[in-house]
Order: C-alpha cells, then structure tokens, then sequence
C-alpha cells in the first residue's frame, strides 16, 4: 500500500516536471484582447477621421529599418538610439532595427520613392506599432501606437505648422480629453542655432561639478537637451541659462510669432515653454507637445524638421509633423470614466435549435451576405439561453431564431430584442423585413 503511494506521488511529480514553463508577451509589449478592441476601433476611426477631414492621405512602411537611418535622423546621443533600439542583425549581416518612431521612416521612403514629384506639399498620416526599449511604467511601453501626420514638402510656412497642431488637438478632443495644455518652443535654425549654442555651453562649461552625470555628457554630446533635464540639481542651473527664444534670427522669430498667431485665429491656447527642446536630433524651428491634466506625460509631440530630407540625401525639403501616443489615449480617457464612442450598427443575431436548424443556419446567414447586413452568431452553442445571452453580449438589436418547427414550416422568429415582441416569417421574406426593421 505505501509502496504503492509512492509510486503515485512519483508519478505525479515527474507530470509536473513535464508541464511546460508559461510563456508571456515579452515585457513591456501587450496583447490587445478582443475586449478591449472597441478602444481601439475608436483610435482608428478617429485617426481616419481626422485624417480625411483634413486631407492626409495612409502611408505604411515597414516595421524594420536599417539601423543608420535612426542614427543619421533621431540622431546617435539621443536616448532613443543610444539606449532604446530593438536591434538585430540578419544572416546576411544587415544590422536592423524595429523602428521606434514613423517620421524617419517617412522621410527615407520620400525620397526612395521620388514623393517630391507628387504635388507638394505631400500630407501623410499613419496609425502603426513603433518599439522602445525603455523601463515599462505607467504610460511608458516598450511595444505602443502612434498615430502620426506628416506635412513635407512645399514651402516653409507657419500654416502647415499650425495645421498639424490643430490636427492632433482635435484628435484629443474628439477623444474627449478635457483641459489639454500645448507647449510650444522654437529651437531656431542652422544660421541662429550654432550662436545659440556656444553661448549656452559657455554658461554651462564652469558649472559641470554641479551637473547630474548625464548632464556632464549632453554637454560634449548634445547641449541642446541641458534644457531637457528635470533632476533637481540641473533644474536651478538651467533657470538662469540663456534662453533659446531670445536668440532666434529675424527668420525664425518670424515663423514662430506666425504659428501663434495662427493659433491665435483658431482660438488654440498654448503655453511657451523655452525649455522644450524635444528628445530626437533632427527637429528645427517649432517644437511642441501636448498633454492632458491627468498625466505628467505627453500625449502628442511633434515639430518641424526641415533639414531630415536633405540629412538623408534628399534636396532640400522642409517638414513639420507629429504623433499622438494612442495607448496614452486610451489611459487618459480610462481615468477619466470616458467611454468608446463608436456608434454600433444595429446587429443581428442568429439562434438556431437542434440539428436539423442548426443544418439549414449557414444558408440563412448567406442569404443576408447578399444584402450586405452582417449577421452574428454563436454556431455551435446549443441551449437558447447561452445563445440569446451572447446576443445581449453583442448587443444585437434583432434576433432570428430558427428551430425544427420553423424549419419544416419555412419560417423563422424574428424577435426584437429591445422590445421582447416576436413574430413568425417566412424565410423567403426575411430579408426584406430585416431590412425594412433597420430602416
Ligand atoms: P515622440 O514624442 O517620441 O515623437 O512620440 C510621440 C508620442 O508617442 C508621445 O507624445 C507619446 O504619447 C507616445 N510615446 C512615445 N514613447 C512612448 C512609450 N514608450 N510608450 C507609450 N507611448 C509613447 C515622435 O515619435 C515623433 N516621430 C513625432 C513626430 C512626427 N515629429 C514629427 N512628426
């Protein structure tokens, strides 16, 4: 008898040996559940919308770039290529990486693609997975969407800046993401920016014991982001630093004072905040990000850069764009008790009974195909209660339900589900009832 116990418990133990580890998503990176895609069917319909509203027309590329156009545009002391690349090498030795943001993306395939030759300035928009490998928190992934617009090509003009920033406003609002804040800077150009600069370095070069140690390397690699810094010890030596906006030449000071006064017009309040210098290399003049009472991180960033193209080894070719992070959206509307604003098409819900129903229930579903009105189902279920559960689940306004008898009569119940009421109908004239319903 113990002999016996023990050969179980053994028996047991080398099953649990065999069971194999539980695999997860890997960390930072999620999976969007079936449940949660209404959020996201609200993200792509705003995004089209605004998009058509606008007159941005989809652009998709791919999700792996070689490594070089991030360090050529974002720029290689920027944290985002410094630290945060997924990067791999292929078989053949190609060294990739699965790109962490879209606008250098855009810009390699504009020129790739002789885009210059469409009628300018070419507006764009996409709705993709960019990849950082950053440390996962709150609002901050490793795997995340952004919706973006792009404006390259045609004339440096404050409009097309304006434009984009009212375009990722009312993206927000159509969220209905209440007290959204804009800040906004300029970060000058070629001609006044070097000045600025040496000026800058200047004041920070006596000061470097007081500075955290990523301070002390933006100081060699890229003086701009001393701006940037919030530790507490950097924060005091910044406030008194020479500041960007009192040197800009009379080109750039021109620009800037026109996108506020674009702004202005559209009654879009924004804040200037001489400190916002952005954390990718290849922006010039107007830089912005925007963000919402309920979180310290931006919601939308973005600005000009109209030296990427030529960076890249296009001609000349100014641009302003930017991005939206939309799992940001989706917290922000969470927090605040908003809900998805999709408007549901009035569904209907099939429920069959028994065998010889269940036989007949694909051709019934075939006969709406043809009228072009979709029709929800759970096949396979039996028991009328789970199904007509599942219709409510689906919130199914109409349900057809077809058991033996309806069968060998040719008919089927058509139930309201809103009102309970029910009636008996012919197959033949199905159809067109359900039609005249919806109506
Ligand atoms: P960005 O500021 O790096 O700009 O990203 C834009 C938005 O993406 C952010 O405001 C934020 O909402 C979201 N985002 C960024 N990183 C994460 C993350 N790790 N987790 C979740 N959300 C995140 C750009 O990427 C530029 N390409 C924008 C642009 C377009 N500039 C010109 N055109």
């Amino acid at each position: 008898m113990f002999k016996k116990e023990i050969k179980k418990q053994k028996k047991i133990k080398s099953t649990k040996a065999e069971k194999p580890k539980q695999l997860q998503s890997p960390k930072g990176m999620h999976d969007i559940l079936p449940g949660d895609q209404i959020w996201w069917d609200e993200m792509r319909k705003i995004s089209a919308d605004i998009a058509q509203f606008y007159n941005f027309s989809p652009i998709e590329t791919p999700v792996l770039e070689q490594v070089e156009l991030f360090e050529r545009s974002v720029g290689t002391s920027t944290d985002i290529v410094e630290k945060e690349m997924f990067t791999l090498k292929t078989k053949g030795g190609d060294r990739l990486v699965l790109r962490p943001e879209g606008t250098a993306s855009i810009a390699r395939a504009y020129i790739e693609h002789g885009l210059s030759h469409m009628p300018q300035p070419l507006k764009v928009w996409y709705a993709e997975p960019m990849f950082r490998h950053e440390s996962p928190q709150a609002g901050r992934f490793r795997a995340f969407h952004q919706t973006g617009f792009e404006i390259i090509g045609g004339n440096i003009d404050a409009l097309f800046d304006a434009q984009i920033i009212l375009s990722l406003h009312r993206f927000l609002e159509a969220a209905n993401i209440k007290s959204l804040t804009i800040q906004i800077n300029s970060i000058g150009c070629k001609v006044c920016r070097p000045n600025y600069l040496k000026k800058l370095i200047n004041y920070y070069k006596d000061k470097t014991k007081k500075l955290c140690n990523d301070c002390r390397n933006r100081l060699e690699a890229n003086p701009l982001r001393l701006l940037d810094c919030k530790k507490e010890t950097c924060v005091p030596i910044k406030a008194d630093a020479p500041s960007l906006l009192d040197h800009l030449c009379a080109t750039c000071k021109d620009h800037f004072k026109s996108v506020l006064e674009y702004l202005d017009e559209l009654g879009i309040i924004y804040t200037l905040n001489p400190y916002l210098v952005r954390g990718l290399d290849y922006y010039s003049r107007t830089v912005f990000e925007i963000f919402s009472d309920a979180s310290p991180l931006a919601l939308a960033g973005g600005g000009r850069y109209d030296y990427l193209i030529e960076l890249l080894g296009g001609q000349p070719t100014p641009g302003v764009g930017g991005a939206i992070g939309l799992e940001r959206v989706i917290e922000a509307m969470k927090a605040a008790n908003l809900k998805p604003n999709v408007k549901f098409k009035p569904t209907i819900y099939l429920v069959h009974l028994g065998d010889v129903a269940k036989r007949k229930s694909l051709k019934i579903i075939e006969m709406f195909r043809s009228s072009g009105i979709r029709v929800k189902e759970s096949l396979g279920k039996d028991s009328l209660k789970n199904q007509l559960r599942s219709a409510d689940r689906e919130r199914a306004n109409l349900a057809l339900i077809l058991g033996q008898k309806e069968v060998y009569e040719e008919s089927i119940i058509l139930r309201d589900l809103d009102s309970g009421t029910q009636e008996s109908i012919l197959i033949s004239k199905v159809v067109e009832e359900v039609k005249k319903r919806l109506r």
